[in-house]
């Protein structure tokens, strides 16, 4: 293994340079670039999807890339292709990649712009790295604590638009790893539990599900997925607001989300959650996260 991107990844990668879509070119990583006057950079202001490509297929593409032109329309921000194209540039960057396993992602900005107009055309980009499997199943669990900031309200900004706009997320997480925890549970202003700083949160207590009303927070697709997979367990799965107590207090707890996948939490604030070890409803759904993103099928873009 070899670092590079900020993670350890295997040899074949240390030398080969990956090849990005930038505005209708396909070019090497090194010449990917964008203008410093891309709103993108000057007010964070776009919108992007983070997917997962799993044995040289993309998982729910297309709900991924649903969801990125549902953040646009509500920006108004004009994505200047077609779903079905920019479907097929996602594949390419597969193919052209040679990925079989890695996390990509599609960003989409007005264009350039100094002051509040825009001038040009709009910024998309296609990009990736190659990135396993964030925790194993079976993984013994992550440690949360509760961020002293809340999460950007919806009469903010609607946490169900993915912007760019990532300063409260990045805030919430350092603090958790200057606390020496993985991650950060996040309030929402009204006190209720929003999710993690880049997932979303569930809990369990007496073999029902429980997470957060999808007003407050990004309406992930692994939490849709999870959704299903609990449905055709029997488990009922019930959102609603939920507060530190019933955190502290529940039976199992578990993050969802592209990048986390399903991975249990065995403490927060200090305190065990259950008996501080991953319960049998997380590894039940965990186990089948890992089957169904092993197996082909309708949720899978084949590209490899
Ligand atoms: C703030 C936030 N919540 C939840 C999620 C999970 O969303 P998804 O399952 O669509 O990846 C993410 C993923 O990027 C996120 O950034």
């Amino acid at each position: 293994m070899v670092k590079k991107w900020g993670i350890e990844v295997s040899e074949e990668w240390a030398e080969r340079e990956l090849i990005f879509y930038v505005n209708g070119e396909w070019v090497p990583e090194s010449q990917a670039t964008i203008s410093v006057l891309d709103q993108g950079l000057l007010y964070g202001f776009g919108v992007f999807e983070g997917i997962r490509i799993y044995g040289g297929g993309i998982f729910k593409l297309n709900e991924h890339i649903d969801r990125l032109y549902r953040s646009a329309q509500s920006a108004q921000i004009n994505i200047p292709l077609t779903k079905a194209d920019l479907a097929e540039i996602c594949r390419e960057f597969v193919v052209r990649n040679n990925m079989k396993e890695g996390h990509l992602r599609i960003i989409v900005t007005p264009g350039k712009g100094y002051t509040w107009d825009t001038f040009g055309s709009p910024t998309t980009a296609v990009f990736g790295i190659p990135i396993g499997r964030m925790f194993e199943s079976g993984h013994e669990g992550i440690r949360l604590k509760t961020s002293s900031l809340r999460r950007t309200p919806p009469e903010c900004l609607d946490p169900r638009m993915k912007t760019l706009n990532y300063f409260n997320n990045k805030l919430h997480k350092m603090e958790a790893l200057a606390a020496g925890v993985d991650d950060a549970i996040v309030l929402d202003m009204r006190g209720f539990v929003s999710e993690l700083s880049g997932a979303n949160f569930f809990i369990t207590k007496d073999k029902t599900l429980l997470t957060s009303r999808k007003q407050f927070i990004l309406e992930g697709v692994t939490r849709a997925t999870v959704f299903e997979l609990a449905k055709k367990e029997g488990f009922q799965v019930i959102e609603e607001d939920l507060t530190l107590y019933d955190v502290y207090t529940a039976d199992e707890a578990f993050t969802c989300g592209s990048g986390y996948e399903i991975t249990p939490v065995v403490e927060v604030d200090g305190r065990k959650i259950g008996d501080g070890k991953p319960g049998p409803i997380t590894s039940k759904l965990q186990k089948l996260y890992v089957e169904l993103t092993h197996t082909e099928g309708p949720w899978f873009t084949k590209a490899l």
